[in-house]
Formats: structure tokens, sequence, C-alpha cells
């Protein structure tokens, strides 16, 4: 591997705690790593040099919550929710018919194209969820899919009750804790269960979870997405790394949140495109919450694979400032998922960069619905 500089900087966001934010800089890549930073003018050589014509570099985005393994669109239920109909779980299961009947080469072909729109727009780490098959096989090869496209693999068999156990939930969730996470486990480094209504209770969220963590896997939650519930409180309980949605929470649950190692993972992607609130994110920060941005791309919520998208939601709407909302699509999205190699750019990190066709991080939420990447590193090499 060679090393590469990125000469030209106009601004470079770092996150690191004595030099979060530089001017006028530059950047070196080494054997897939961060290897320096500093001042343009002192920058070492390297096999190759980047110009970044002035630039933004910034953190590759991390994007903690996606479910890029299926069939089909759901365009006619965003039409008919934009003329006033009601977002129900229940739509899961029209994707989940279509997603079976699916080709491998098709559903690998359909989430490949989604993880090249991701990386256009800055993403370099991608957690991806199956949630579409919810038959032993189908759970298992969207899994076995999702893992060659990386290693942030989540069975959400859990997603919703298929229509053939409609009569017999509690079958269901033996299968889901029984024989499909025995098949799904090799491939998935977390289980995660849709806690709401229309999909499953506290009950049966706390043995899904409680069986994925006796195999290993770390947890993670869909929760309060629909309705206040006590889903927030479980996940904090349960020690996940993460309860995705948030978007109706009580104070009891802000609280158990800002005291927990549990990260708030605001999807406004989904709110966008099922009309309900926004996130006060204001009120999490605040109350020292760690919080994440993520896309939840998805055909039924929220089919958008753009985090700027995501960030210029929530500086418009959930009262984050850009900086905040750019950390939280980062460092954010890298607590979620619980690594410290990503989601920054201090000294050793993985060399995940994206540099901006704009002087400053500020513009992904200033000039919303604009492709201002220019290039995209992943462990140092240049991708785009
Ligand atoms: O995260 N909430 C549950 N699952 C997805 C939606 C899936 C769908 O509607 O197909 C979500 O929003
Ligand atoms: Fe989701």
């Amino acid at each position: 591997m060679t090393s590469t500089v990125v000469e030209n900087i106009g601004s470079l966001l770092t996150h690191d705690a004595e030099r979060p934010e530089l001017s006028d800089a530059a950047i070196v890549f080494d054997e897939g790593r961060v290897r320096w930073w500093g001042a343009s003018l002192d920058a070492p050589a390297a096999d190759t040099r980047v110009d970044a014509r002035g630039g933004c570099v910034l953190p590759g985005f991390v994007d903690s919550h996606s479910h890029l393994l299926f069939a089909g669109d759901r365009s006619d239920e965003f039409e008919a929710r934009m003329a006033g109909q009601r977002y129900e779980a229940g739509g899961i299961r029209s994707t989940v018919k279509l997603s079976r009947e699916a080709s491998d080469e098709q559903l690998l072909s359909n989430a490949s194209a989604l993880v090249a729109e991701m990386r256009r727009q800055g993403t370099t780490t991608i957690e991806i969820k199956s949630g579409y098959g919810l038959s032993v096989p189908d759970e298992a090869r969207m899994l076995r899919l999702a893992s060659t496209l990386t290693s942030e693999t989540t069975f959400l068999g859990a997603h919703v009750v298929p229509d053939e156990f409609a009569d017999d939930r509690a079958a269901y969730v033996r299968l889901v804790t029984g024989e499909m996470l025995d098949a799904c486990a090799p491939h998935s480094r977390w289980i995660d269960v849709f806690c709401d209504n229309g999909a499953f209770s506290e009950d049966e969220t706390r043995d899904i979870i409680g069986a994925g963590l006796a195999r290993g896997l770390g947890a993670r939650l869909h929760g309060a997405q629909l309705a206040e519930s006590g889903a927030v409180l479980l996940a904090v309980e349960l020690g996940a790394a993460s309860v995705d949605h948030c978007t109706y929470l009580s104070d009891a649950d802000v609280d158990a949140l800002s005291g927990s190692t549990t990260v708030a993972g605001l999807l406004p992607g989904v709110e966008f495109s099922t009309k309900h609130p926004f996130v006060d994110a204001r009120r999490l920060i605040d109350a020292g919450v760690t919080v994440a941005l993520a896309s939840d791309c998805n055909p039924g919520s929220s089919f958008t694979s753009s985090i700027p998208f995501c960030i210029a939601l929530a500086v418009r709407e959930m009262g984050m400032t850009t900086l905040e909302a750019v950390t939280a699509a980062t460092l954010g999205g890298a607590q979620s998922l619980r690594r410290d190699d990503v989601g920054h750019l201090k000294v050793g990190a993985r060399a995940n960069a994206q540099i901006l066709d704009a002087p400053h991080y500020r513009h992904v939420a200033y000039r919303p619905g604009v492709p201002l990447v220019q290039s995209v590193f992943v462990d140092g090499i240049q991708e785009l």
C-alpha cells in the first residue's frame, strides 16, 4: 500500500480533542491509517499527492442503521402518506413477499447499488440489517449477502411477525430465538428487534434480545418510532448499544439514556417520509445523551441513502448545530456501533475520509440537496 498526502485543505475536521478543526491543512494516510495532519507548509512527502482544491476534509460518515437487503419499492405508500395516510408497520410484509421471491443476485445487486449511492455521499461505514426474509433460509441468506458488503451486520428476524405465523406469535418468537438465530448468528454482529405497536412487545423483545446476547451478539433496538413505550428503558436495561428512532420520548426515557452507554439513534429520513414529528435533539444533547444520525435506508419508512440530507434535516428541524449533526453522523455513528477506529481522523484512525467541494463542513447543511462530495477514501484507498 502506498501513502497519500492530501494537500490544500481549506478546513480539516479531525474530532481530535486537542485540535478538532484546522484550516490550511494537510493530512497523510499510510497503510490504511491516518499517520499525520497539520499545517500545509509542514506536510511530509508521500507516494501520492491529492489536491483538495481548498475543500473541507472530514471523517467518512458512519451510517449506523440501514436495511439494504430487499426487493421492490413502496413509492405508492409514500405518495399515500404525503396525502395524509398514516405509516403502519404492516407495510413491511409487502417487501418481505418480494424479497423472498428475489434471487441472491437481485438482492445483492440492489444492495450494492445502494452502498455505491451511500459512498458517493460520503458514507464509509455502513450497518446493514436483515428483516425482509423472516424465514430461516431467507434471513440467513440476507445476512450472508450483507456480510459481503460490511462487517456491521444485524439480525432482525424480529422485524414483524410474518403472515404465516399471524395466529401463533409465540411460535414465531421461538423460531427467531431458536433455529433462525442458529442459522443467522454466524453472519451477524448484532441482534435487533422492532419493539413497537404492530411489531413486538416488550416481553417478546426481552426474550429475543436475551437469546442474541447469549449467543455473543450485541444488542440494538428499534424503539419509540410510533408511540411512547417501554422500549427505551428496556434498551438501557439490556445494555443495548443503541435504541433507534426515539421519535416519542418521555422525560424518564431521556433520563435513562443520559445515564447510560446506549446511544439514541435519530433517523430524520423517517420523520420526513412518514410525517411524524422531528425529534427534539436539543433536549437529548442538553441532557447529555449521545446521539447518532443515520439514514435508516429502507423501502418503507425512509428510502434515502443520504447522510447529508439527514444532516440538513437535523440542523433545520431538530435543533442541532451543524457541528453537532456532523458529529452525530461520524463519531455518534461509531459509538452506536461501539467502534473507536472510525468516525474521526485522529492519528491511528482508519483512513476513512471525504473531501468536499466546499470550504467548510457547514456547507453540508447550508447547501441541501447539492452533491458536495469530491472524493472519498476508505482505508486509505481513494475510491472516488
Ligand atoms: O426502521 N421500523 C421498522 N423498520 C423500518 C421500516 C421498515 C419498512 O417500513 O419497510 C424502520 O423504519
Ligand atoms: Fe430501521
